[in-house]
Order: C-alpha cells, then structure tokens, then sequence
C-alpha cells in the first residue's frame, strides 16, 4: 500500500511517499520537506498569512518531486494524507485542499490526519513499535504524556499546565539572542557551556503526577540573563544555556518517572516502551537524558532520528496509511481543525 502524505502545518512545507513493510513498520519511499525558516526568521518567528501563502506556493512542485523521487505517479498511489489540525489553519487548509483535490481527481480515499497522532505513530514507522507504549510528546505547541493503546487511542497522564516546551527552548534563545528557531541554537550553545554555573529550578520536580510547567524557569532565566546584562561574555550565555537545558532535561526525566507508574495503574502493565516524539525530541541532551532514565527502570526507549521528529510528511503518510488499512479513511467534507487534541481523537474519525 503506498499513501502520499502532505504537511503544511506549521512552517514546513512537506510531502512524502510511504509504504507498509513486511517487519510490521514502514518504508519512506520519498520525503521531501521545504523549510521556511528565511521567509520568517526577520520576524523572529512564524508568520501566518506568510507561511499560507508559501504552503501555495510551493505544494504541487513538492508533490510532484516527492513523486519523483519515489518513481512513481498518482497511478501508484491508494490514499493521500493530509494534516487537517491542529496547526495554523490557513497552512491546514492549502494542505487539506490539496489531498483533497487529488483524491476527488483520482478516486482515491482521503485520510484526515491529526498532526499530533502523526508525531505519535513515528516510533511505529521507524522502529515497529507495538501498542501499548508511553508516549512523550514534546513539541513546539506541546508536552504531554500519554498512554497509548491503541490507533486512535491515547489516553492523557500529564500535560503542561503553562507553556509547551518548544516554545520554552525558542523563548530561551530568543533571551539569550541566540536566534531563530531556538530549539537547535539552545542545544548548540549549550555544547559548550557548564550546566552547573547557574542554579535554576526545576519546575514541578518530586511532585506528584506528570504534569509539566515551564514559566517560572523561563522567568529564572530571563532575571540571570537581566543580572548578567551589559557584561555577558559568549560564554555566559553558553553556560546560561546549557543550565536550561539541564533544567528541562531534569524535570523531564522527573515527570516520566512518575509517568511509567501511571502508566501501569492505567493499562495494568508496565509501559514496555518509551517513545519521544515531536521536534523537541530531536533534542540531544534529552535524547541522553531519556536513555538513562529508561535504562534504570528497564524500559525499552523508542526515538526516531531527528529529522522523522520534526515537522516532514513522512509521518503523516504513515499515520494515513495506519488509518487507512484499518478501513477508515474520511469525507471531502471533512473540516479542518485548528484546535484538535488527541485524547479527543477516537479511530473512527
Ligand atoms: O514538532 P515540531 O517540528 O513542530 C510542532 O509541531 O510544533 O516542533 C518544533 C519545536 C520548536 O519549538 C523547535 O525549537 C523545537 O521543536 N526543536 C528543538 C530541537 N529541534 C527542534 N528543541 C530542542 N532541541 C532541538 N534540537
Ligand atoms: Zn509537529
């Protein structure tokens, strides 16, 4: 089964060629993404109306290359994915009218997928994780915790009750005037800097529950960074960053371990696997961070390679593909969400 997938979410602008593979994952038979990030780093940030119109711009020659590279044409094709949410809507809707006007032309079924679920179902693609597992997701508008049972079936443990932890990492650079996007500039600096020289809290640690929080840090980093104002040497900031990200790696580490035991109140085992999805998962101190923690409660962890951990449509071809030979595919009717969490999602839809 081959299903093309297309993503234009966020500021990516993606589409990709999977099919299923005999070892119960996937194969990526193409994946082509075009990053926007010139047409918005003079802004310090997406822009909307920007990014929709780029989306316009650019989907049909990166269909058509994604086509290409997987030397095939639409007559090859048995479904085409498209995100229809959550993310920003004009981006969603030049991406859903697209899968849409294709599938409509060529008779082909139409997959509605959740951005989130498509992060979700990563660790099945790459790696051909079996449910159940628990996942993390740590994106730039999220951080959850979830349980995860089946398609279409997650379960919320924890979530963030302020800020996601993408944002935190890109309003941290943008403090430290590290630059755009602020995830890799954070994880770059931080390289060479002492995570111990400044002595930040770790929000929500040794609580219980697994939720996460994310402002007081934020706060803690922006007083030290006014303190050291006027006088800051690169390596300060160096060390300013790299104590951050000992604080989010902290915290994480602190809030999956309560995970795992809710894990097992809720689906009566332990989880066997950890999966981390989303872009902040590319992120290579809590790729560490994770490893660790699993290790020392024997669990199983599941990250796939950075670039399948941001925005691509590699992922969504995937979960349409998921979908799809679980016969459920959706109508040309079917509305773009804006807003849509997963524990709201259910297989059906
Ligand atoms: O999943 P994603 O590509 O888009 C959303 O669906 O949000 O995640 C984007 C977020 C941004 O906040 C970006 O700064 C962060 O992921 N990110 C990272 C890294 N690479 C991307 N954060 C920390 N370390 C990284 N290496
Ligand atoms: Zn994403």
């Amino acid at each position: 089964m081959n299903v093309l997938g297309i993503e234009t979410s966020c500021d990516e602008t993606a589409a990709a060629i999977v099919c299923d593979a005999d070892t119960g994952g996937g194969t990526i038979l193409s994946n082509v993404v075009l990053s926007q990030l010139d047409d918005h780093r003079p802004f310090g940030g997406v822009v909307p109306e920007i990014a929709a119109r780029a989306h316009l711009d650019h989907l049909d020659s990166i269909i058509a290359r994604a086509l290409d590279d997987a030397d095939m044409t639409l007559d090859a094709i048995d479904g085409v994915a498209a995100t229809a949410g959550p993310g920003l809507i004009g981006g969603v809707h030049v991406g859903s009218m697209t899968a849409k006007a294709i599938a409509s032309a060529r008779g082909l079924p139409f997959i509605a997928v959740n951005h989130l679920e498509a992060h979700a179902l990563t660790a099945r693609l790459t790696n051909g994780v079996a449910f159940p597992y628990l996942l993390l997701l740590v994106s730039g508008g999220h951080c959850q915790l979830l349980a995860v049972t089946g398609l279409g079936a997650y379960e919320l443990l924890g979530t963030t009750i302020d800020d996601a932890i993408g944002e935190a990492f890109d309003k941290t650079a943008k403090l430290l005037g590290l630059g755009f996007p602020g995830g890799p500039a954070v994880q770059d600096a931080a390289l060479q800097g002492d995570a111990r020289r400044f002595d930040l809290p770790r929000p929500l640690k040794g609580r219980a529950g697994c939720d996460f929080s994310f402002s007081g840090l934020k706060t803690a980093v922006r007083q030290t960074a006014l303190k050291i104002e006027g006088t800051a040497s690169d390596q300060d900031i160096r060390d300013l960053a790299a104590s951050f990200q000992a604080a989010v790696c902290d915290t994480v580490a602190d809030r999956c371990r309560n995970a795992f035991k809710m894990f097992a109140e809720t689906c009566g085992t332990a989880p066997p696997a950890l999966v981390a999805a989303g872009g902040v998962a590319a992120n290579l101190a809590l790729r560490d961070t994770l490893e660790r923690t699993c290790t020392k409660n024997d669990i199983e962890l599941v990250v796939p390679p950075p670039a399948l951990c941001t925005d691509n449509a590699a992922m969504v071809a995937w979960a349409g593909l998921e979908r799809l030979r679980a016969g459920i595919t959706s109508p040309l009717d079917f509305r773009p969400r804006p807003r849509w969490p997963l524990a709201e999602l259910r297989a059906t839809e």
